[in-house]
């Protein structure tokens, strides 16, 4: 079996625009996220010097492996880009979307737009390749989709085109830029690529269970997994997917009592100054589906601070268990 960062089958929290924080990767981490990378970086953002994209790159102090994402369909700022990081954030891998399907990103024919384009995906992660080389960041990797829509299925091409240029790894989430995130993740892409190409294949889409993950393993061949939406409502969730790939019995969902241990803990790691939108909404993501999570939410929507949301996560810890 191929390895990936030197790990046996690693389970990755996948990259989620205004989820995955330091606080909550660190937190990810803390709970059997074996890799963590930042959400999508905007290339042109961090040369440009952008305090935003600087702060969501910051690596929490338990994060290693770590990676950045970043996003653009110029060679040359993406050069730029992973030089002045290496400057400032200690990063195990580099990784170029090549799947975002959101308008004004195809626009920029950067993310998904890349998937129409074989040739210049690879010359962005060459460019990204060179420039880690040079910086001493190790690895370097493209995370994918299966291709613009259903008519053109380019993952073979791509993940070739990207491997070429000194990709270690890829990611493919199965579905296409088209798709979104509708219809099912179709798997059976993944395991296609895993034969065509030398370099390890990743595999994400509709990964919800710990189940899932020994069900894509065992019928994709997959190298390792990228996790999202399932990390996004519980960050635990990584713990439960490791005991079912060694075999064992996951055990159960969080109940209530721990689920607001886990926001008293992202609270702790999100620091007095972050803003109190981010908090209330990792509260409300936590609570989703659990018995009462209506009534949570409003009130964690009307909690003035952090200070509020704390005292109701610790009132809610005590009164559920
Ligand atoms: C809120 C949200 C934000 C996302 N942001 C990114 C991103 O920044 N970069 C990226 O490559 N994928 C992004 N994705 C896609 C996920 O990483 C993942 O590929 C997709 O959700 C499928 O995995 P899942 O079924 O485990 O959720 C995002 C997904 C969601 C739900």
């Amino acid at each position: 079996m191929k390895r990936v960062l030197g790990l046996h089958q690693p389970l990755v929290l996948s990259p989620m625009v205004d989820v995955t924080d330091p606080a909550f990767r660190g937190l990810a981490k803390a709970h059997g996220a074996d890799v963590t990378c930042s959400e999508m970086i905007a290339a042109v953002g961090l040369v440009h010097g952008n305090r935003t994209a600087w702060s969501l790159v910051e690596r929490a102090p338990n994060e290693s492996p770590y990676g950045v994402q970043f996003m653009s369909a110029d060679p040359a700022t993406i050069r730029d880009a992973v030089r002045q990081l290496a400057e400032r954030v200690k990063v195990e891998f580099v990784d170029v979307n090549l799947g975002c399907p959101a308008p004004n990103i195809l626009k920029s024919c950067a993310g998904g737009f890349l998937m129409r384009d074989p040739a210049l995906a690879g010359k962005v992660v060459a460019a990204a390749r060179a420039a880690a080389d040079e910086a001493g960041i190790p690895h370097v990797s493209a995370k994918m989709r299966l291709g613009p829509d259903a008519s053109r299925l380019t993952y073979l091409e791509v993940g070739q085109a990207v491997t070429d240029a000194g990709a270690d790894w890829v990611t493919l989430h199965a579905r296409t830029v088209a798709q979104g995130y509708s219809g099912d993740a179709e798997w059976g892409h993944i395991a296609r690529l895993v034969e065509h190409l030398d370099a390890p294949v990743l595999g994400n889409g509709d990964l919800r269970t710990p189940e899932d993950v020994v069900r894509m393993r065992d019928t994709t061949g997959c190298a390792g997994f990228f996790v999202a939406r399932a990390a996004m409502r519980d960050p635990t969730v990584f713990s439960r997917m490791r005991k079912a790939l060694d075999g064992k019995p996951p055990g159960p969902e969080p109940t209530m009592p721990e689920r607001m241990a886990t926001l008293l803990d992202y609270l702790d790691r999100s620091g007095p100054d972050a803003p109190i939108g981010d908090l209330r909404r990792m509260g409300t993501r936590l609570v989703a589906g659990s018995p009462g999570a209506a009534r949570l939410r409003s009130q964690f929507n009307a909690a003035a601070d952090a200070a509020t949301l704390r005292v109701l996560a610790e009132t809610t810890r005590n009164s559920a268990a």
